[in-house]
C-alpha cells in the first residue's frame, strides 16, 4: 500500500495527538465556507459520498452531521488514522459511515460507484497527483463531482502588522515537502490539473477565514508550534528566526487592529457523462 508522500501523521510535527488537534482545528476554521462551496459544487443530502486520504474523519463527520441521507465513505492509507477515525465516528453515532483503510492511488473502490468525491489536502502531499487524480475519476460516476481542496505555501497567514519572518517559515515549509515529493504551491495549479486529468466542468475557487470573524483562538489551534518546532529540528529553520516569529506573533495579536487571514484553494470537476 502507498505511504509515501510528505505528510505522515506521527512525524510532520512534534506530536500526533497536537497534530491530530491542529487538523481537527483545521476543519473548523474553514468549515462553514467550505460548506457553501461543496453545495455550489453539486454536494446534496442522499448522495453517495467519499473523502480520499480522511485522516481522523473530522470532515466526514461534518458532511454526516450536514447531510444525513448521505451514504458515506472515509478512504484514509495510514492505520493509525483509520483506527482513529473508526473510533471518533463511533463515539458521534456514525456507525453507518464506511472507514476503510487504503491509497487513494488505487482505492479498490468499485468503478462508477460515487456522486461526489472529496478530496482534502492530499494532492499537495502525493508524489503521483496525475495517477490520484486518474483514480477519482474512474471511481466516480457518470456525472460525479469532485473537489479538491489544498494549499498554496505562497499565500499562507498573513497577518497585521506583517510579520515578516513568516515568509521564511513557509519557504523552509516547502522546502521540507517538496524534498518529501510534496507539491505545497498546488493550489494555483488545480484547475489545469484536473482539465488534464480528463474532468470536465472544472470550477475553481479560494475560501478564506478572517480573525476577525471566526476569532483569534481558531488561527492558534490550527497553526500551533508543531510543524515550526520539526522544522528547526531538521535545519530547515533556525531558530532564532523561529524565536522572532513567537515574538511577533505575540506583539501583532496585542495590537487591537490585528488581523489574521489564511486562504485554501478549492477546484471542482465533473467526470463526463
Ligand atoms: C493533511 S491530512 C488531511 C486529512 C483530511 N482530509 C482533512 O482535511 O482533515 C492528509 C491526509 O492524507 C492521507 N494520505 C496521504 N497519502 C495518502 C494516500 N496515498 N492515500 C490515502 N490517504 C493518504 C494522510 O495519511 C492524511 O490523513
Amino acid at each position: 500500500m502507498t505511504r509515501e508522500g510528505s505528510y505522515h501523521v506521527q512525524s510532520i510535527g512534534s506530536n500526533v495527538e497536537i497534530e491530530i488537534k491542529r487538523l481537527q482545528a483545521q476543519v473548523e476554521l474553514f468549515w462553514p465556507n467550505e460548506l457553501k462551496h461543496y453545495r455550489e459544487f453539486g454536494l446534496s443530502d442522499g448522495m453517495s459520498v467519499v473523502e480520499l486520504g480522511a485522516g481522523p474523519g473530522f470532515m466526514i463527520d461534518k458532511i454526516a452531521e450536514r447531510f444525513p441521507r448521505c451514504q458515506l465513505t472515509a478512504l484514509e492509507v495510514d492505520p493509525l488514522l483509520v483506527e482513529y477515525a473508526k473510533n471518533y465516528l463511533t463515539q458521534k453515532n456514525r456507525q453507518d459511515c464506511r472507514v476503510i483503510q487504503g491509497s487513494i492511488m488505487a482505492t479498490g473502490l468499485a468503478e462508477n460507484s460515487f456522486d461526489f468525491a472529496l478530496i482534502r489536502m492530499v494532492l499537495e502531499h502525493l508524489p503521483d497527483i496525475e495517477g490520484a487524480i486518474r483514480e477519482v475519476l474512474r471511481i466516480l460516476k457518470p456525472g460525479g463531482k469532485a473537489v479538491f481542496v489544498d494549499n498554496d505555501f505562497e499565500m499562507h497567514i498573513m497577518t497585521y502588522p506583517h510579520i515578516p519572518e513568516l515568509r521564511e517559515l513557509y519557504d523552509a515549509y516547502c522546502q521540507a515537502r517538496s524534498n518529501e515529493g510534496g507539491s505545497p504551491k498546488i493550489g494555483r495549479e488545480l484547475p489545469v490539473l484536473l482539465k488534464k486529468g480528463g474532468f470536465s466542468r472544472v470550477d475553481f475557487d479560494v475560501v478564506s477565514a478572517h480573525s476577525d470573524i471566526v476569532g483569534d483562538e481558531m488561527f492558534f489551534r490550527s497553526e500551533g508550534i508543531g510543524i515550526p518546532s520539526k522544522l528547526v529540528t531538521e535545519g530547515y529553520l533556525s531558530s532564532k528566526t523561529l524565536g522572532k516569529i513567537s515574538v511577533g506573533w505575540r506583539n501583532m495579536v496585542k495590537n487591537k487592529d490585528h488581523a489574521i487571514i489564511r486562504q485554501i484553494y478549492l477546484a471542482a470537476g465533473e467526470k463526463k457523462r
